[in-house]
């Protein structure tokens, strides 16, 4: 194998620095450390751990592909319903016994399934993954970021065109004129997996106090529909591109909700709103976008309101899986923005001319995180 050209993987004319742990590191990538290791009393529980570790970082594609087939094949629905022999699920899913043997055992090996009495059964893990609202959505969705990834180094480098990128063309180029099918569609994906979202924004921040909401980017409205059943008096207003505002028109029938349709990039804010939400919106657009778009927020809103930004996002201080090893690469796959630190989110606030930049504490953090400020009074 060829040396890569040094010129390609280092910035040019940044000499390599000394690394503090290069000689740790160099010792424990040995053979003869590891064997040691391996032996060795103290650190032989260490080194299988870091091994196992190891091995699951190797295997994750074949356990999140066994997991997708799993939902694919209806596997998990039916088991929902009851335990079921080998035989049983493979008349049901049309896979041979043989097959669906080996399918069951690796849901029985990632902890999904288990089996008691000659038939499998859900454990605790798979049947809260078939009550967690929009998670079997959400895992069929990643069949199109799995593509993207399946030549990981030519997606780093950024060669060719994502599946992703097209998913929503409605966002990033067509604007008003999008189709509705369209804007449909990634609504659904959306809105599937909203519930977990308002209910981990919702208990991380309080709305007493807040008298009019607007939810900006809050597509057709699952969020506003949570915020109305906690806090029924308070006033909502859904702000989204119109052929999203189409789609919600048929969940607030009632009037109960206004509807307002624009373009944050192209239009001002309605006015009249003392809170602004924006979930999982930054993280789709360039600084440059989210700039314009926090300070059309800061104007629409009055003295003291208040702004909530909850979205997957990272951590300065330390990487994090859910914000940088999946959500990073997703955001990169759709190509027009990227998952942000809480930091760097509050950074924006203040930029925007926000004061009081806090992250309240969440639950979840794999499933949003929040992060808040106030307009000066
Ligand atoms: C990732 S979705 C989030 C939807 C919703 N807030 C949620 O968390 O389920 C982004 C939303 O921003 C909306 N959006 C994107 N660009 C927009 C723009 N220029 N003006 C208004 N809304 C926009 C999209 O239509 C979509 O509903």
């Amino acid at each position: 194998m060829a040396f890569p050209d040094p010129s390609l993987t280092m910035p040019q004319g940044t000499p390599p620095k000394p690394r503090s742990n290069g000689r740790l590191a160099r010792l424990v990538a040995s053979p003869r450390f590891q064997r040691w290791a391996a032996r060795t009393p103290i650190v032989r529980r260490f080194a299988r751990r870091e091994g196992e570790a190891l091995f699951d970082l190797l295997a994750g594609f074949c356990h999140t592909q066994a997991l997708t087939a799993l939902i694919e094949l209806d596997v998990l629905s039916y088991l929902a319903e009851a335990p079921a022999t080998v035989e049983g699920l493979s008349r049901c899913c049309r896979v041979p016994p043989d097959r669906m043997r080996i399918l069951l055992r690796a849901g029985d090996a990632i902890g999904l399934l288990r089996l008691s009495r000659g038939c499998y059964r859900l454990t605790a893990r798979g049947a809260a993954l078939t009550g967690v609202p929009g998670l079997a959505g959400m895992i069929r969705h990643n069949a199109i970021l799995y593509r993207d990834l399946a030549d990981p180094a030519a997606f780093f480098r950024g060669e060719g065109e994502t599946e992703m990128a097209g998913f929503w063309p409605y966002v990033f180029g067509a604007g008003a004129a999008a189709d509705p099918e369209t804007a449909e569609r990634y609504s659904q994906v959306m809105a599937e997996s909203q519930t977990l979202v308002a209910d981990e924004v919702l208990s991380a921040v309080s709305l007493s106090g807040v008298r009019h909401l607007m939810d900006v980017g809050g597509g057709t409205g699952v969020f506003l529909d949570a915020v109305g059943a906690a806090y029924p008096d308070l006033k909502r207003t859904l702000f989204d591109l119109p052929p999203v505002i189409a789609a919600a028109q048929r969940r607030f029938s009632d009037g109960d909700v206004t509807l307002a349709a624009g373009s944050f990039r192209d239009d001002p804010l309605p006015e009249g709103a003392d809170a602004v939400s924006l979930v999982r919106i930054l993280f789709d657009h360039s600084d440059d976008t989210v700039r314009a778009l926090l300070a059309r927020v800061h104007a629409a809103l009055p003295a003291g309101g208040r702004v909530i930004v909850a979205e997957p996002m990272g951590r300065d201080a330390k990487a994090a899986r859910p914000a940088d090893a999946y959500f990073a690469l997703y955001t990169l796959a759709m190509g027009t923005g990227r998952t942000r630190t809480v930091e760097e989110v509050g950074a924006l606030l203040a930029e925007a001319g926000f004061k009081q930049v806090a992250a309240p504490r969440v639950q979840r953090a794999f499933v949003t995180r929040v992060v808040i400020a106030q307009k000066s009074s």
